[in-house]
């Protein structure tokens, strides 16, 4: 299966203009006082369990084995779970290049193109340094450190069954994924 960056046929003024839009949005003031843990996320998912899965009631979200398909180029959600201590693992089709990685974006250029390198480029030196720095003074006002299990985040196809071991996981959730898959 193609890359999602592969399967993208926008035109380059529409990401232009989206890319600007975010950009936009970012720069907003408020912006930098919201949280980062995904809470409401959290919370929600809580809901989930407790209401299709009973039995695990008084256990919730920290007492599974979680899955995330399509976390994205940076897993905030993810690492956000496996920070707070929950079993918490990842399959998405691109490597994830969070951070200013020189050689993470080495493999951006190299697989990705141009295209995809510059934008993980500008995005890590200008929102990643500065939402990773965020996530971990969050995380440190819960008494928790920054952990990035990169062996969680697997890459590939999540219908391939190569990745985990079956029957292996009790919650699985995806935001922002399917729609995307042509
Ligand atoms: C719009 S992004 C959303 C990322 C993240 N969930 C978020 O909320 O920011 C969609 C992600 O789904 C991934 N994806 C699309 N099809 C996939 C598939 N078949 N298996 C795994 N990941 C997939 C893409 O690579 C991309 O990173």
């Amino acid at each position: 299966m193609k890359s999602a960056s592969n399967v993208d046929n926008t035109t380059l003024i529409s990401k232009i203009s989206y890319s600007f839009e975010l950009l936009k949005m970012r720069l907003k003031p408020n912006n930098s006082n919201s949280q980062i843990i995904p809470w409401n996320d959290i919370d929600e998912y809580e809901y989930l369990i407790k209401k299709y899965y009973p039995e695990a009631a008084n256990n919730g979200l920290f007492q599974q084995k979680v899955l995330e398909i399509g976390y994205g180029a940076r897993p905030w959600r993810l690492i956000c779970l496996m920070s707070l201590g929950i079993d918490a693992w990842g399959v998405d089709l691109d490597k994830p290049v969070y951070g200013f990685n020189f050689f993470r974006l080495l493999g951006v250029l190299r697989n990705n193109g141009i295209e995809r390198f510059s934008k993980s480029f500008i995005r890590g030196l200008f929102f990643d340094i500065h939402d990773l720095k965020k996530i971990k003074k969050e995380l440190l006002i819960h008494g928790k450190q920054l952990k990035i299990d990169k062996s969680r985040l697997k890459v590939g196809n999540a219908a391939d069954e190569e990745h985990f071991e079956a029957n292996s996981f009790s919650f699985a959730f995806s935001e922002d994924v399917f729609e995307h898959i042509p």
